[in-house]
């Protein structure tokens, strides 16, 4: 294959190596810098320069976009998938993982373990949800931190009251997180390529130090990782949309505790803790994809006046229970099922004679004025009750009116 490799760094470990690693497999692979591209648009051709000539043709591109300059190098990586090139990470994906409360907030609907985290504006909220968290200590966050900096422990509620205060003045958006004391200054990196953890580290924070980046001064080693965080790091991959990530999560009491997805994860750190060829992985796993380029199933599915994708669900006591999928004559009102969603489990293709139970939920492609009726008006969601540990302090102080 011909791969592009977007980077602004050729001479970074990451870039070298990931260059070197399709080399050693007969690949061709260039380096191009991410900057000096020309996005050209026109209709029906969307088109690519590089460096004032037009792009010759690849099979693939491997984006390494520096948090700097999220917004060119996503219009780029974007243009090379709607020119079908196949991305490694697509410009979503890297959108999605980029901001550490837009990802939190597309996990925290799944059934990930995040720590707890608030994002508020108005000064008035700023106590409660310190108290929310579980009170001090708490951690604060930028949004869009790299490397540790921009992460702080505040050890008092009046302090964190004074660091939220003053970061609010200079115009920063910050996350209230709880602190995962027992984590105490460690974390694990799993490096996920397509649906595996090629590679594991776990990074010790030093001295008094509870950020565990490598770029603080953190030292990694390798790690076994039990199924719960193998499991973990790989759907919150896919969950964001990404193919090739780096997951960060806390050693909680209850499990893996995930903090931040990084869609260009750096490959040094995690070779050199583990000696593994993690380059070489993300190119296999690149090569193995290639023919398969993102396709917007949505968008294109929704071409055909009239047509579109819709869940129908099937509750209790429905008719459709009990009924196979031929039954349901779904067919015959022009309705495909593409994927039956079941507990769980993920049933693609289903065939005709499955038998449907209630709680099942149907993909489905087709007229839409056929689904309409199908679709159970919104049920709003009920909250789940807090249960809280009885452990915690019952002092004034963190808890909620
Ligand atoms: N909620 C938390 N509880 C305990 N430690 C944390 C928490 N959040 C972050 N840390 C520590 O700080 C480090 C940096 O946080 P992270 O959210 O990954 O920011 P960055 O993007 O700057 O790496 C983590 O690797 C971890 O060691
Ligand atoms: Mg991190």
């Amino acid at each position: 294959m011909k791969l592009a490799i977007l980077s602004c760094a050729p001479n970074a470990y990451s870039t070298r190596r990931l260059k070197e690693a399709a080399e050693q497999r007969d690949h061709q692979a260039k380096v191009l810098n991410t900057l000096k591209f020309a996005i050209d648009l026109d209709e029906g051709s969307p088109d690519l320069y590089y460096r004032q000539k037009q792009l010759s043709s690849y099979d693939a591109v491997l984006p390494r976009i520096g948090a700097s300059i999220t917004y060119y190098g996503t219009a780029v990586v974007r243009q090379f998938q709607e020119m079908d090139i196949f991305a490694a990470n697509t410009a979503h994906g890297i959108i999605n993982s980029r901001d550490k409360l837009r990802s939190l907030q597309i996990l925290s609907r799944h059934h990930i373990g995040i720590p707890r985290t608030t994002f508020v504006r108005d000064k008035r909220d700023v106590l409660p949800a310190i108290a929310r968290v579980g009170g001090a200590p708490v951690v604060i966050k930028l949004i869009e931190g790299t490397q540790g900096i921009g992460v702080l422990l505040a050890e008092t509620v009046k302090a964190a009251e004074g660091i939220i205060e003053l970061l609010q003045s200079q115009k920063q958006n910050v996350l209230i997180q709880k602190f995962v004391a027992e984590s105490k200054g460690k974390d694990i990196r799993a490096f996920v390529v397509g649906d595996q953890v090629v590679a594991a580290m776990r990074r010790v924070a030093q001295g008094q130090e509870f950020r565990s980046n490598v770029h603080r001064g953190g030292i990694a080693e390798p790690v076994e990782l039990d199924e719960r965080y193998v499991q973990t790091a790989i759907r919150c991959t896919q969950i964001m949309g990404l193919r090739v990530a780096g997951v960060d999560m806390l050693e909680g009491k209850d499990g893996p505790q995930v903090m931040e997805v990084n869609s260009s994860p750096g490959l040094e750190g995690i070779e050199t803790a583990t000696g593994l060829d993690v380059a070489g992985s993300v190119i296999d796993y690149i090569a193995a994809q290639v023919d398969f380029p993102e396709i917007d199933v949505r968008q294109r599915l929704t071409v055909s006046k009239g047509y579109g994708v819709s869940e129908i669900y099937v509750p209790e006591g429905a008719h459709f229970v009990g009924q196979t999928i031929t039954e349901t004559k779904l067919y015959e009102s022009d309705i495909n099922v593409l994927t039956l969603y079941r507990g769980g489990k993920v049933i693609p293709n289903p065939k005709g004679n499955r038998v449907l139970e209630a709680g099942d939920k149907l993909l489905c492609y087709g007229k839409l004025e056929a689904m309409r009726g199908m679709i159970p008006s919104r049920a709003r969601r009920r909250r789940k009750p807090q249960i809280q540990q009885l452990e915690t302090d019952i002092t004034a102080e963190g808890q909620a009116e």
